[in-house]
């Protein structure tokens, strides 16, 4: 089976991308991983005069490519202001104009962390409801609220036992048959 992994942002230390190493640990060793940085999606902020005049970016057809060449999808999102981070959503706009069914029918499970209590709650409800317009079946979604008091970086592991359950659960939950083991 292959799983696309990528952090919805771009930060460098990014706690998004703790979460997603921890999570690929977990997976099943014939899990044929593929982790992307959103770093490398980087292009002109959408408008529909730059796609008028230049077209695609090569850059958004290679994330629309890279989905379609998956066969399920694991992303952890950065809350920023409530909702996407603004690298994420510019590379969702352009990959929607190729078409709107972005995730083109993949089961994906979405997590969600911030430093804050909220752990970014809004912009994965947002993903989770949203499923059904832009192609993908959610398996399974979680929040983690205040990483740095639930994640210990030094062994890069969810120290909280009962969300440990819960994430371990939720990435159990991807079609057995896919081979993802938690
Ligand atoms: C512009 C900006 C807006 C933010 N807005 C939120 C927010 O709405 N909710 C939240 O929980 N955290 C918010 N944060 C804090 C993020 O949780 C924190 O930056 C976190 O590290 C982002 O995840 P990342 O490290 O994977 O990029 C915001 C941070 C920035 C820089």
């Amino acid at each position: 089976m292959r799983l696309l992994v990528f952090a919805a942002t771009t930060s460098r230390e990014s706690i998004n991308r703790q979460l997603l190493d921890y999570a690929v640990q977990l997976l099943a060793d014939d899990v044929e991983v593929e982790m992307i940085d959103l770093n490398d999606y980087e292009m002109p902020i959408y408008s529909i005069d730059r796609e008028q005049e230049g077209g695609i970016p090569d850059a958004a057809q290679d994330f629309f490519d890279r989905i379609g060449a998956a066969d399920a999808v694991l992303i952890s999102f950065a809350e920023h202001n409530g909702f996407y981070t603004v690298a994420y959503k510019n590379v969702f706009d352009w990959a929607s104009r190729i078409d709107m069914r972005v995730y083109q029918d993949k089961p994906v499970v979405l997590f969600s962390t911030s430093i804050g209590p909220g752990g970014g709650a809004n912009v994965l409800k947002t993903a989770v409801t949203s499923g059904q317009f832009f192609g993908y079946d959610v398996k399974a979604s979680l929040s983690i609220p205040s990483f740095h008091e639930r994640f210990d970086t030094e062994s890069g592991a969810l120290r909280d036992p009962e969300l440990d359950r819960q994430f371990r659960a939720a990435l159990a939950s991807f079609d057995e048959t896919a081979g993802v083991a938690a």
